[in-house]
């Protein structure tokens, strides 16, 4: 059973400037919800409710979201609106949030470290807070399945268009069905010629206590920042690892042109703005296709 979850949210967000100069790229809403909150539901929804939050410099907004506000509360109980009232009561009611601060950015894998106390000796799930997923089966109780099959640490894969491998943390291995890879190779950022396949590292994982040691013994990577699939390579060397290709789509919330898509989708599977939001759509493209055609 995984009952504790993992989210790493004191990165800098430098890709998403000016917005995050003063503000957490994790707030970010999508519509109206940020983003963080709908990685706080993917764990509900697989049933985790013990979640800590990496969190540091100019993030209290963050651990505010998630705690009651009594002054808006009150409010909204004046005016009778019952459902954002409700609304307002569920987010601090989602889970056990916990908070720990990184005093110093030195990368994903210290991010990950920091949480070596409150998991102890248990498996934990972690979930990027900045990348959020569309799917039926909620993603990281797709890993954690994977995980009481196989009992080992299960990376999240999706397929990446190849001449973008250079981006991502590539996994490469033996499949054991149609979704699960035995790991045989992790390789960062690899030229599309060298590498071993097309699926990549995609903001979730399952992970075991062995993380903390193999961390202990990572040495800085990439920026002198310790990195996550540098300390898995290492574990790769000493016990066996699966990726879990994933089912649904992951949105990264950490740039610029998929925070834009992400709101557009979104926005279309919302009941209250698909209607008028898709004859915007149409109406902007049209005038788009008009103009081009003049
Ligand atoms: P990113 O690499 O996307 O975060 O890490 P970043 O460093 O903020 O991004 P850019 O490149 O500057 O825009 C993925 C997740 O890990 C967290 C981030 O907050 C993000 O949710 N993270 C990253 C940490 O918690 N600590 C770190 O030292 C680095």
């Amino acid at each position: 059973m995984i009952k504790k979850a993992v989210i790493p949210a004191a990165g800098l967000g430098t890709r998403f400037l000016p917005a995050t100069k003063a503000q957490p790229k994790e707030m970010l809403p999508i519509i109206d919800t940020p983003t963080i909150q709908y990685v706080v539901q993917e764990c509900v929804d697989s049933g985790i409710e013990d979640i800590l939050i990496i969190s540091g410099k100019g993030k209290r907004s963050i651990e505010d979201h998630f705690d009651r506000n009594y002054e808006l509360e009150s409010r909204l109980s004046e005016q009778e609106d019952e459902a954002l009232y409700n609304q307002l009561r569920y987010i601090d009611s989602m889970a056990n949030i916990h908070f720990i601060r990184q005093k110093e950015l030195n990368g994903l894998g210290d991010a990950i470290y920091h949480a070596r106390f409150h998991c102890g000796n248990e498996p934990f799930a972690v979930l990027l807070g900045d990348s959020v997923n569309s799917s039926i089966i909620p993603v990281t109780q797709q890993l954690i399945d994977a995980y009481e099959q196989y009992h080992q640490p299960v990376l999240g894969v999706e397929r990446v268009p190849h001449e973008k491998v250079s981006r991502y943390g590539i996994v490469g291995g033996n499949k054991l069905n149609d979704h699960i890879l035995q790991l045989t190779q992790l390789v960062e950022k690899p030229a599309p010629a060298q590498a071993p396949s097309d699926y990549a590292i995609a903001g979730r994982y399952i992970l075991t206590p062995q993380i903390f040691s193999a961390l202990e013994r990572t040495p800085r990577g990439k920026g002198n920042e310790i990195q996550l699939t540098d300390a898995l390579r290492l574990l790769l060397t000493q016990e066996p690892i699966v990726a879990s290709i994933i089912e649904g789509k992951r949105y990264d919330m950490g740039n610029k042109l998929d925070f834009l898509k992400t709101t557009v989708e979104f926005a279309l599977k919302r009941p209250d703005f698909a209607a008028p939001f898709e004859s915007f759509l149409r109406e902007t493209i049209n005038k788009i296709d008009e103009a081009k055609s003049e």
